[in-house]
């Protein structure tokens, strides 16, 4: 109780605001501004910011199913792949330029009849969660998806995250299945649920 008391105090003191924030027993409200804007990803401090969030998630949580910390290398030749599918790499950052987190979407299987579904991710940064970045990046790469003509947009969710649970049910996913033992992490098997949002798009689909 005293963290969460002490995060409201230091969101009040430094102008951010939540609308609603819940605990045990009762409920409070305060009001904050998170400044934030949503850009393509396309410098070279935010390539760096987006590693160093992706790295901390793996070191720290089961919401990425790997071991090891990526490289600046391995970075870039994602950042490759994602420029040559025309995949968009969505970063939200404050008015002083700091990175809050970021999202994209990248091919779900290979086959070709798979064309029109993409796989998307969305991290926070750590310091940032909680604020409504994670909703407001997601919307924008919805829009993006939309835009792009793709159908549906699946989310790969570690079953005991709840905040992407809770997330992506806010926006209107809905749970397809979960994958019982996936993954095995931090000495446990982990579930993997799938999330999916079907769009009104494309216009007209094609086969090949
Ligand atoms: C999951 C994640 C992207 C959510 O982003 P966020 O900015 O923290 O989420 P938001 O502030 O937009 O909140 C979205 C909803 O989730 C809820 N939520 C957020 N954190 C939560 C938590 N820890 N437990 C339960 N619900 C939570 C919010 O209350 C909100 O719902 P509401 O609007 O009905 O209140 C972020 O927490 C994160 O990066 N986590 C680590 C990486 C990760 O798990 N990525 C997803 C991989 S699939």
């Amino acid at each position: 109780m005293q963290r969460f008391l002490d995060r409201v105090r230091r969101d009040i003191a430094e102008g951010r605001t939540k609308p609603l924030s819940r605990t045990r027993g009762f409920t409070l409200e305060y009001s904050v501004r998170q400044t934030m804007n949503i850009v393509d990803c396309s410098n070279g401090h935010h390539r760096a910011a987006l590693l160093d969030i992706v790295n901390d998630t793996i070191a720290t949580s089961t919401a990425l199913y790997e071991y090891h910390p990526r490289t600046v290398e391995g970075m870039e030749s994602w950042f490759r792949s994602k420029a040559d599918g025309r995949f968009p790499v969505l970063v939200a950052h404050d008015d002083r330029d700091l990175v809050l987190g970021f999202a994209t979407y990248g091919p779900f299987r290979s086959f070709p009849a798979y064309k029109y579904t993409v796989e998307h991710s969305v991290y926070v940064h750590r310091d940032h969660r909680g604020r409504g970045v994670g909703t407001a990046l997601m919307q924008q790469l919805m829009a993006r998806a939309v835009s792009q003509q793709y159908h549906t947009l699946i989310g790969v969710v570690d079953a005991g995250n709840a905040a992407s649970v809770a997330l992506h049910e806010r926006l209107g996913f809905v749970r397809a299945g979960v994958v019982r033992q996936a993954g095995f992490k931090f000495g446990g098997w982990l579930d993997a649920a799938i999330y999916q949002l079907i769009l009104p798009t494309p216009d007209a689909p094609v086969e090949g």
